[in-house]
């Protein structure tokens, strides 16, 4: 029986992934900040044969409850094989370019906040002495455009800090999966025009996380076409980017 935390468990991608391990018979640890959602979240997937579900309310930015969560789920899962962390917000980019306050409470939300978790998950790992920090990212961190770098930023920053904490954990048999979707028809998106073939639903990310998981992947884009289109955007030369609308 596998047993997992979830951070950001009430997202619409999180969910999705969390019922495929529920039908395998998972433990699960659901962390989000609305208790009302995770508890409909939980018995959707007690329902759909998850060996055990707990509920957790922590909001991701309040960094002093982090210890506290790790180990209400050591005490409910008895240890932990993977750690999915999935929150995440897609900040109004002009706003947050005017309100700096805001500005910095997205980068923490999206960024920080991250980063803190998959360290605090990848030093419990190493001293059990195997485990998967598997985070989401986005295609958005390959590189900053103007029309999102508030949330580019903040996915490059988790990026480039999974790297290095991969690097660190690869003699402990702890695996580090940085997730890169591209357009995903979720409540985060619900703002967008979603038609087009580059647009995926939650269940078709959700099969490709556990994949990359049971394979000990350390890097995919999903669906793995944005893998070809965001290595373009990244080889543009710099002159020509800048000058792009995009
Ligand atoms: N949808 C896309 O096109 C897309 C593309 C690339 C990457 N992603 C990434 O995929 C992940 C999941 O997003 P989604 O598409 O599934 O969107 P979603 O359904 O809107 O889920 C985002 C979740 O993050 C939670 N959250 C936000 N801030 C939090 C905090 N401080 N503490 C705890 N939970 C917090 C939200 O909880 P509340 O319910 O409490 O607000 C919400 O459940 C995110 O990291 C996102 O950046 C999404």
């Amino acid at each position: 029986m596998q047993r997992i935390v979830i951070i950001g468990a009430t997202s619409a991608i999180a969910h999705a992934t969390a019922r495929l391990w529920a039908t395998r018979g998972a433990a699960l640890f659901l962390v989000g900040r609305n208790a009302e959602r995770l508890a409909v979240n939980a018995a959707d997937l007690r329902v759909r044969g998850a060996e055990k579900v707990t509920a957790h309310v922590m909001d991701a930015t309040d960094y002093a409850t982090h210890a506290a969560m790790l180990a209400a789920a050591l005490a409910a899962l008895g240890g932990i094989d993977v750690a999915l962390i999935a929150h995440g917000t897609l900040p109004d980019q002009r706003a947050c370019e005017a309100d700096l306050v805001m500005l910095r409470a997205e980068i923490e939300a999206n960024g920080v906040s991250v980063c803190v978790l998959a360290q605090a998950f990848g030093n419990y790992f190493v001293a059990q002495g195997r485990g998967t920090v598997a985070v989401i990212g986005s295609v958005a961190g390959d590189r900053g455009r103007q029309s999102n770098y508030v949330y580019g930023a903040a996915k490059g920053l988790v990026a480039r800090y999974l790297e290095g904490l991969r690097n660190r954990l690869a003699k402990s048999g702890v695996g580090v999966l940085l997730i890169k979707p591209g357009f995903v028809d979720t409540p985060m998106t619900a703002a967008f025009e979603k038609k087009g073939l580059l647009w995926a639903q939650p269940e078709a990310v959700a099969g490709g996380i556990l994949d990359a998981i049971e394979r000990g992947r350390d890097v995919v884009y999903l669906p793995w076409f944005w893998r070809g289109i965001m290595w373009v955007i990244r080889h543009i030369p710099e002159r020509l980017f800048k000058r792009l609308s995009l």
